[in-house]
């Protein structure tokens, strides 16, 4: 295969390079990423020798049209992520996730490509209430705040793709990932890095929020799994490996993990429109595509905080901003859209 992957400088986009190169040596891999402050170059420092890197914007139509004659398949990771973000600037997200969603999709379809895998979230239906309920493909969308409102945007343009055109489409939607190269945002690298360095963690409201944590490397079979043998057309949900847990369980988890007590904890304000829980029916995927999650969160969240421990450099680049220059010793430029 020869393939695009959007995003691939981001945390899972930069899990899934990996994986691929891993499992995939032969194909032939090219990484768009705009190295936004959630782009990190040095996610890929070990295989950056494998790959052709392009810093660009998706939305950039001319690049994306150039980059993709030479390409079979999409796999798009790049978006907007971060839901407290998304509270402050919601017309980044409108911009990359759905306008970017769309260009690419027109490059995709214009230029005959192979397949579109679109990577999606499980926050484009809504929330559940505690206890209760599961989301799978046959969820109506209801999200409830911009970041899902803009990828449920994006969900749609792929499938009018799809039935309009003919362009041969996948989606996942996933549930909450964690693992290496997480961007110290995210709940669970920001409070390994806090609990680390001494500092206490954030809990929003009451705390007794759930979700439903997937390992990165689960997520990144998943897509290979759809890409090898997905239909057509379909979308296939991913989730964890009984991995719902509370905030406040996780948090008693990260803490027993780093050897801290829950003097650690400080309550504050909650995020507006917090979603109450999410949680994955992945039957379809167990069935369809042979494929389950394998790693449970405590394995999982075992290796992660050794993971951070192991990559102190990596989050103190990232904690003083000096990542961001990366990129530009590595390829002696900064503007430039092609290397
Ligand atoms: P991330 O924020 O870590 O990475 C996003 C990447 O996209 C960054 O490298 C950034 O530089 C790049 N990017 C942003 N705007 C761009 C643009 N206009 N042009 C080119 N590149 C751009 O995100 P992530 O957590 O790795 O998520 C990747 C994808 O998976 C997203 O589409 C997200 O919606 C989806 N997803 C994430 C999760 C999760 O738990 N993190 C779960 C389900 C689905
Ligand atoms: O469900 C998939 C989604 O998971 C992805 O689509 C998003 O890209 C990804 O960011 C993630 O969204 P969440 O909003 O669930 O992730 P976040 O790590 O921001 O928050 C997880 C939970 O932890 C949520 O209930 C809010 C809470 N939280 C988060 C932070 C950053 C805190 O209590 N304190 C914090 O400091």
């Amino acid at each position: 295969m020869k393939l695009l992957i959007t995003g691939g400088a981001g945390f899972i986009g930069s899990n899934f390079v990996h994986y691929w190169l891993k499992n995939h040596p032969e194909d032939e891999v090219t990484v768009l990423d705009k190295l936004t402050y959630a782009g990190n170059l040095r996610n890929l420092e070990t295989v950056v020798d494998k790959i052709k890197f392009v810093k660009g914007d998706i939305c950039d139509r001319e690049l994306v049209f150039s980059i993709v004659k030479d390409i079979d398949t999409i796999v798009h990771f790049a978006a907007e992520s971060h839901n407290d973000r998304a509270a402050m600037d919601p017309e980044s997200f409108v911009r990359t996730n759905v306008l970017g969603t769309f260009t690419l999709l027109d490059a995709a379809r214009l230029n005959g490509l192979k397949r579109f895998h679109h990577v999606s979230t499980d926050e484009v239906f809504g929330h559940l209430p505690l206890g209760a309920g599961f989301f799978n493909e046959n969820t109506p969308y209801a999200p409830r705040s911009t970041y899902p409102a803009s990828k449920a945007a994006a969900d749609h343009f792929v499938r009018a793709y799809h039935i309009t055109f003919g362009l041969p489409v996948t989606i996942s939607n996933c549930s909450n990932n964690y693992g290496p190269y997480h961007f110290p945002e995210k709940i669970i690298p920001l409070f390994i890095c806090n609990l680390k360095e001494g500092k206490k963690v954030p809990v929003y409201g009451d705390g007794l929020y759930v979700r439903d944590w997937i390992h990165v490397e689960d997520h990144c079979r998943g897509i290979e799994a759809i890409l090898l043998k997905g239909k057509i057309g379909e979308t296939y949900c991913l989730g964890g490996k009984d991995s719902e847990v509370s905030n406040l369980e996780l948090t008693k988890k990260l803490l027993a993990l780093t050897g801290r007590d829950e003097s650690f904890i400080e309550y504050v304000k909650d995020r507006p429109g917090h979603d109450r829980r999410y949680s994955i029916d992945y039957t379809k995927a167990k069935s369809e595509l042979d494929w389950e999650p394998r790693i449970n969160l405590d394995d999982g969240l075992k290796a992660t905080v050794q993971w951070y421990a192991d990559n102190q450099a990596w989050v103190d680049k990232i904690r003083s901003g000096v990542y961001q220059e990366y990129y530009k010793r590595q390829y002696g430029k900064d503007e430039s859209l092609t290397l």
